[in-house]
């Protein structure tokens, strides 16, 4: 591998849709105590689909965002989009070819998807990098996108969410370089999964946890035998987030297990990457990455120089742990502002339609269906026709960077 060569996040969006339940209103319809939700879990609120909102609408969205900051001239350095979800909405085609005929990309790519649980944003971004670090005239379009949906009346439920990131991975990238080294661990661990027959994800929450931070402290071992750096000389940690509880068990069972690297780090170290995942919840592949851009939005002194360390867990298992040190372009790359307006213009559901959205409405089995436009968004699912998903686009592009 050519480690000369700088790659890493160009550029990042992120999308969620306009509707979200407070998980107070989800504690008062499961009568229990809210504290339970608020710093149990440590979430505030679930983004809700609307019917007419699929991974496929709301990806579309992230991607379209990154497109929208980039000149024609760079659109065509575009070689390879990778799709990563664990909500697929086909078992053949993937969602990339969907993608293809919504964005403002050219055909003279490779579009596929990619899929292992949470992992697949991570497995798209390692792949990205190192094509780029092959061809490093080219770029990678990655986009992930889920919806977390449990069954109804579960422990699962309260850490439900929706919500894409789609990354622009290019040689001498403006946000961050991410490092060569890398620790991977991989198992057959049945803690989390969905059959084809099922709407909703299985889970063993227990069994969940403790996989979560073995396979973690498997990964950093990697990661520091492939000449990683010791978490002393990570400034920042971002963790998977199924929910904010779990990033701050992760974070504490790094400081058991290595005191002496952990002795400087306060809970600031993680705390602001969790802002933006506590108001949409979990994201399953964009999650770690939505944590990224929380931090990079959040954080009020200068991450320039920076490094962080990151951690990705895909249930069943995978995991890898690895870093990026932050370019001093970054806070000209992102879109603070924009993102920051994404998550205060949402509205606030009632339970009820929270329900028909997320359980009653959300049957996509019929060969032919017309769905309502109700999401808002510039992309939506306008029908199913002879069994084939028909999007519609809602918005025209905005002009493209000069
Ligand atoms: N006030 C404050 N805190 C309270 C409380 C109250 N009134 N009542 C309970 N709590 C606390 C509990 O003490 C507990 O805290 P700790 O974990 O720190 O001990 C916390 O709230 C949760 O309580 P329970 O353990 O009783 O929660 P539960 O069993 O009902 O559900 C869960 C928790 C198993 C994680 C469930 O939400 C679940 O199944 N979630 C989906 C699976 C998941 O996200 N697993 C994470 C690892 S797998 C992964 O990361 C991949 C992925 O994205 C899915």
């Amino acid at each position: 591998m050519n480690k000369a060569i700088k790659v890493g996040i160009n550029r990042i969006e992120f999308s969620t849709t306009e509707n979200y339940l407070t998980l107070e209103k989800l504690a008062e319809a499961h009568q229990i105590d809210p504290a339970k939700y608020l710093y149990g879990i440590g979430q505030s609120k679930m983004a809700v689909p609307t019917p007419d909102e699929d991974t496929i609408s709301i990806a579309a969205n992230a991607a379209q965002d990154v497109l929208n900051t980039m000149t024609p001239e760079e659109v065509n350095t575009i070689s390879t989009l990778i799709f990563a979800t664990e909500t697929g909405v086909d078992q053949s085609k993937s969602g990339a070819a969907y993608l293809m005929g919504l964005i403002d990309i050219h055909p003279n790519c490779r579009a596929f998807e990619v899929k292992q649980a949470c992992y697949g944003g991570t497995a798209g971004l390692q792949m990205a990098c190192d094509m780029v670090r092959a061809r490093p005239d080219e770029s990678v379009l990655v986009v992930a996108c889920d919806i977390a949906r449990y069954q109804q009346n579960t422990p699962g439920e309260c850490t439900q969410g929706a919500g894409a990131v789609a990354m622009l991975i290019t040689a001498d990238p403006d946000i961050i370089e991410i490092d060569a080294e890398r620790g991977c661990y991989s198992a057959d661990i049945m803690d989390f999964w969905r059959p084809n027959q099922f709407k909703h994800a299985l889970v063993d929450g227990e069994l969940s946890k403790d996989a979560y931070l073995n396979v973690m402290t498997s990964s950093y071992q990697g990661y520091l035998v492939n000449g990683g750096k010791p978490l002393d000389q990570l400034e920042w940690l971002c963790f998977h987030q199924p929910f904010t509880k779990m990033a701050k068990k992760a974070f504490e069972h790094l400081s058991a297990q290595y005191p002496e690297q952990m002795a400087d780090k306060t809970d600031a170290a993680y705390s602001i990457s969790q802002q933006y995942g506590r108001e949409i919840g979990n994201t399953y592949t964009a999650s770690l990455y939505i944590g990224l851009l929380s931090l990079l939005d959040n954080a009020e002194q200068d991450l320039t120089g920076q490094t962080i360390g990151f951690f990705s867990y895909g249930s069943g298992a995978v995991g890898e742990f690895f870093s990026g040190t932050v370019n001093k372009n970054y806070r000209h790359a992102i879109n603070t502002l924009a993102n920051q307006q994404k998550l205060a213009a949402r509205t606030a559901l009632s339970y009820d339609t929270y329900c028909q959205y997320m359980y009653q409405l959300r049957d996509y089995d019929q060969a032919n269906i017309r769905y309502n436009p109700t999401s808002g968004s510039n992309f939506r699912l306008a029908a199913i026709h002879d069994n084939k998903r028909v999007y519609e686009r809602v918005l025209e592009p905005m002009s493209k960077a000069a």
